[in-house]
């Protein structure tokens, strides 16, 4: 996947009420703000081997397009989800969420509020890229509605790896 933003606010209001049963500690859906950049990247330096920069993320705040929203349990940043938008299609850039918070339904109610929040600005496509053996994000994006639409070739360095294209068309 391409690891990439969205300064307009989102109410916290908006996710607040999806709680997931699963979850022992509430978890809360918000908007990225710009002061998150250092706990987004040390997320990203946990998960990827080619994590984006302090500076690429503080980027995303000044460039049109980029929508980000965090998940924050008490108050600590868990997840992260982010994609560039161009007109009515969009690409995911970026899924995280942090070791210890995994399998708690955080990544899904991430993508679920992306997905919404896409819908209200209009995105009706949303591509990505993901390992072929990350069978994790795989079955997460397949429950959310993505489908497999082809293969990109080495797609991945560090270690060399196909990527798999998957594609969600907005309902
Ligand atoms: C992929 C990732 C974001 C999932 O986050 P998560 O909060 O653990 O996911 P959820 O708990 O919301 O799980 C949602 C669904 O995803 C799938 N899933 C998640 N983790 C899985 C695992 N380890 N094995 C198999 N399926 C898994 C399941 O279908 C799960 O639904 P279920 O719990 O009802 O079975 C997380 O594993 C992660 O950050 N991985 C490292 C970074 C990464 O690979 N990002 C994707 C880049 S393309």
């Amino acid at each position: 996947m391409r690891e990439k933003e969205s300064p307009d606010r989102v109410s916290s209001d908006t996710f607040s009420d999806r709680e997931t049963e699963r979850q022992a500690e509430p978890v809360l859906i918000d908007q990225m703000r710009e002061d998150d950049c250092p706990a987004v990247h040390s997320l990203l330096t946990e998960c990827f081997s080619r994590p984006w920069s302090v500076k690429s993320l503080e980027e995303m705040f000044v460039r049109q397009g980029y929508h980000n929203l965090v998940a924050r349990t008490d108050g600590r940043l868990t997840g992260y989800i982010g994609i560039l938008a161009a007109g009515d299609q969009a690409d995911i850039i970026n899924v995280a969420v942090t070791a210890p918070f995994r399998r708690q339904g955080i990544g899904e109610r991430l993508l679920s509020a992306l997905l919404a929040l896409a819908g209200e600005k209009g995105i009706c496509q949303i591509f990505l890229e993901v390992r072929r053996s990350n069978r994790a994000a795989i079955r997460l994006y397949e429950q959310a509605g993505f489908a497999r639409t082809g293969i990109r070739k080495d797609y991945y360095e560090e270690p060399v790896e196909d990527a798999l294209i998957m594609a969600w068309d907005g309902q």
